[in-house]
Order: C-alpha cells, then structure tokens, then sequence
C-alpha cells in the first residue's frame, strides 16, 4: 500500500497529502490545538475533518473506471451522456429555468434520461420578450416558464416536465410551491439543485424583511430544501441512490482573501452598507457553506455540492439593474457586451475608473472580492490569479474573463448532480466539471466549518424550522 504512496515536496499543499493519506486518516480522532481562521492549524484541522466526513460516509464505490475526464470545453450534453446511465430513472427539481440559462439548458439535458424533471419559474404568467419567442418557437405568447417547457418537449417529446410555480424571494410562496411538491405522486426526489438566483441590482427589500439577493439565492432555496428533505430523503430507500442537493454558486471565492457571510446584516438589512457586488458574493459564499453543511448535518444521508458554472452570457448579465453592475466589474463594456477582446478591455478600464469613483465607496470598494477590488482600483487582477489565468487558458484571446457557452456553462451543473465519482466528496465545490474545494479553502474562509454552522442555525431560526435528518 505505502509503495503507491507519492512523494511529497516544497509545493505540496495540505489538501494534495491528506488525499494521499486518506486512508490513513479514516477512522482516526484527532486533537488539534491552536485552530484559529488563516492558520495553519485551521487548515491542517479543516483537511482532516474533510477526510474523516469523507470517509464515514459508507456510499458504495460504483465502477468509474470508463467514465471520461470533463474540461472548461465539455458541454452539458458531453456530460449527460457520459453519465446517462446515472440520470435514468432519477426525479429531478431545478430552480429558475428561463431560457437562455445554465438552468433552462441543465433541465433541457437531464430530460433527455431522468424520469422526471420538475423545473421552475417565479411568474407563469410572466412574458418573455419577444426576440426570445423568435428564437426558439413561432410566435405565441407564452409565459417563460411554458416556454421552457415548450421548447424541452419540442426537442423531447418523451421528456417528463412538470411545472412548478416559485418564488424563492417569498417564503409564503416557497411554503406554497413545497407542498404541492410534497403531494406529488413520485414518492421521492433524488435531485435538487439551486441554480435560481436574483438578478444583481440595487437594494431591495422582500415582503419577509431580507435583502432581495439573499432572500432569492440563499433563504428561499434553505427553506425549499427543508421543506421537501423528507422526499429527499426517501430517495435512498426508494432508488437506492444517495439523493444530492446542488448549490450554484460563483467564482468570488477564487482570489479573494475571504468572503462569508455577516450574519447581522442576514437578519437586519442595510441599506446603508449595501453594494450589489459584495451581496452577490456573500449569497455564492452562502451555497458553498450550506453545500458542506448540508453534508455534514445529514451525515452522509444528503450529499451537497457547489459549483462555479463559468462566465456565461445568460438572462442574469443582462438584466437592467445588473448590467451597470457587470459593467462596473468588466464583465460587461460600457457598450454593455461581453468583455471579451483588448479593444473592449481598454474601454473597460477607463470606464471602471470613472465608475468607481461615482459608484463605489472606498470602504465598499474593500469589501469586494479581491479580483474585483484589484481590477477596480488597478485597472487588472492580482497577481496570483493572471497567473492562474495564463496557466489555464494559455490560447486563449480573452483578456478579462474566459467565457463559455450556456452549453458549456451547464456541463458542471450535471457533473454535480451526477457524477458518481465526487460521492466520496460530499460538500465539494465543483469548477469545470471537476472537484476544485481547494480553489475556494486556499484562500477563503468558505469551507469554515463553523461559520457553516453558524450561518446554518442563523438561517434555521429566520425561517422558522428546523431539519431532522
Ligand atoms: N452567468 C454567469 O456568468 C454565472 C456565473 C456564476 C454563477 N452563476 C449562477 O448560475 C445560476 C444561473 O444563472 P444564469 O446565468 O443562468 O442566469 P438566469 O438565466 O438569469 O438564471 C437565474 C434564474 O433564476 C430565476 N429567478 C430570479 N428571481 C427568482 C425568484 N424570485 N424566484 C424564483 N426564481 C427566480 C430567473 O427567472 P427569470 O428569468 O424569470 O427572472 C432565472 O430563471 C445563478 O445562480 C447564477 O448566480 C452564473
């Protein structure tokens, strides 16, 4: 055994060993003093925690060994044939499915093998506009969440839609939409995933008293899931597949020294210490912490996982509150396009600096993930992640940000909604199809285990329940 065993050098990081180690690691109970956050006894305990939680878990080993290895290129449609034997047969709900989304093209995919693809929208009677109708139908004027399943059927006609009315930014309507999920015949569901989330853009409060991004992306999925574990749960007795609830969460956490979420602004809003940017943020950090927590509170029973899609040109760049935002943080040119070429990026750094000195406080400006606070006040990224970006995208012509298609964009959403080979990992955070929690623990503090709990118990009471595994 110790024969297969690496070498370890210079380089190597505390997740790369432990991995190695695994098995040495399994069973064993560890005191670990001195475990303050940004130490190294904090990562050393946060490595072997993972381990131990990773190990205890007794899901069965299935064969992986024919599965293939998914990249930034692989498409959601690569995936889900890589994995169609692991979608059949499985009852799947995903949030927010508007065309023209990583949502929509997920539930387009898995309704090609899943038994059931439950898909959701927060108005039905909501139009799209027109140029959308153009694309993708003759001219009806159906409401989005229709549409979607229109166009689904259109390319599936065998595919099991079923609608489902949500608004996650309510939790009278997030209680109304999980009890008709809970009449449904299908005694279980063995897929949730959380890719909802409300468009970026000024301060809003909702009817329940939560900022509107943190009421749509964290608060309303938190209390969905609670709402429905018990059909979650019953998926491993009904199918025999350990049920997984999926977080959509960003790439924030990649550079920056550390986005969590302030628990006081959670229960009491400020208008005054809002920024749109740092509210996004903290709600993606919000789906890394749950997904990790999630698995750790169930013991194995629920398997979570985060994922960042990529950079996508979806509905959610391009909605009119967002886009001064996307602008802002380059995402987007001032022309409000992609930002995608030097001619654009040298518009878009001019137009950040006027930006930020009329849009952005400095103490906001702190408040930013490092990579956005470095472009905003430099005009370009850390250090670390230009690095990180040549090393991965060595051809590539995008100078700001390495977009993918909505094809592309979704491919992670599959990966962690089925890959058997990260059920070993339950609570792992995904990045191109592939297990990358180092990228979000390296520099973040969010895998913290108890700020996890924290934010858990904190959410528990603003919902007002409390889950039994
Ligand atoms: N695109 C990217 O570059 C990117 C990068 C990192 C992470 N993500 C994440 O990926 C996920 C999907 O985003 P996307 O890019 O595909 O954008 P999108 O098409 O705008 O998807 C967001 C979905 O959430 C729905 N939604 C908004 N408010 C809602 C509410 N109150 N209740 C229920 N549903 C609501 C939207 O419905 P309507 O269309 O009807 O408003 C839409 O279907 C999001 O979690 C996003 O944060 C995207």
């Amino acid at each position: 055994m110790s024969t297969s065993l690496p070498t370890f050098t210079f380089e190597s990081t505390a997740d790369e060993v432990a991995t190695a180690l695994a098995d040495n690691i399994k069973g064993k109970n560890v005191l670990i003093t001195g475990t303050s956050l940004n130490g190294i006894g904090f990562e050393a305990a946060r490595v072997i925690a993972n381990r131990i939680l990773y190990y205890t878990s007794d899901s069965p080993t299935p064969n992986m060994s024919t599965l293939p290895t998914f990249t930034f290129e692989s498409t959601a449609d690569e995936v889900a044939i890589a994995l169609a034997d692991n979608i059949k047969g499985k009852n799947v709900l995903i949030t927010g499915t508007s065309l023209n989304g990583i949502g929509f093209e997920a539930a387009r995919v898995i309704a090609k093998y899943a038994n059931l693809v439950i898909i959701t929208g927060y108005n039905d009677q909501r139009q799209v506009p027109f140029l959308t109708l153009q694309v993708f139908l003759p001219l009806k004027a159906l409401a989005s969440l229709k549409l979607s399943e229109a166009a689904i059927k259109q390319e599936t006609p065998s595919a099991n839609i079923r609608r489902l009315t949500l608004d996650l930014s309510s939790l009278a309507a997030v209680r109304k939409a999980a009890a008709e999920v809970n009449t449904y015949p299908e005694p279980h569901i063995d897929v949730l995933i959380h890719n909802a989330a409300a468009a970026v853009g000024p301060f809003k409060l909702t009817a329940d008293g939560f900022e509107s991004q943190m009421a749509t992306s964290f608060i309303g999925p938190f209390l969905l899931t609670k709402l429905i574990a018990p059909k979650l749960l019953s998926a491993s007795a009904k199918s025999g597949s350990t049920p997984r609830v999926v977080y959509l969460s960003s790439m924030a956490h990649v550079f920056g020294p550390g986005v969590t979420v302030t628990l006081d602004l959670l229960k009491k809003p400020d208008a005054g210490r809002y920024n749109a940017v740092t509210a996004y943020a903290e709600a993606k950090a919000a789906a890394i912490l749950t997904a990790a927590e999630i698995s750790r509170r169930s013991k194995g029973k629920i398997l979570g996982f985060s994922l960042h899609p990529g950079v996508i040109h979806t509905n959610i760049n391009q909605a009119p509150d967002a886009i001064p935002v996307m602008q802002s943080v380059g995402i987007l040119t001032p022309r409000g396009v992609r930002s995608e070429d030097r001619a654009h990026r040298r518009l878009h750094v001019k137009a950040t600096r006027v930006t930020r000195r009329v849009a952005l406080s400095p103490t906001h400006l702190r408040r930013l993930p490092n990579a956005v606070y470095s472009k905003l006040k430099h005009g370009k990224l850390p250090a670390t992640a230009r690095r990180r970006r040549r090393a991965s995208t060595p051809h590539s012509e995008h100078e700001d940000f390495n977009w993918k298609t909505i094809e592309q964009g979704a491919a992670t959403t599959i990966t962690a909604a089925f890959d058997p080979r990260i059920e070993s990992a339950p609570g792992a955070y995904l990045d191109d199809s592939n297990v990358a929690t180092d990228k979000v623990v390296a520099q973040t503090s969010s895998l913290d285990p108890v700020a996890a709990s924290e934010l858990w118990i904190t959410t528990e009471e603003l919902v007002g329940e409390k889950f039994e595994f």
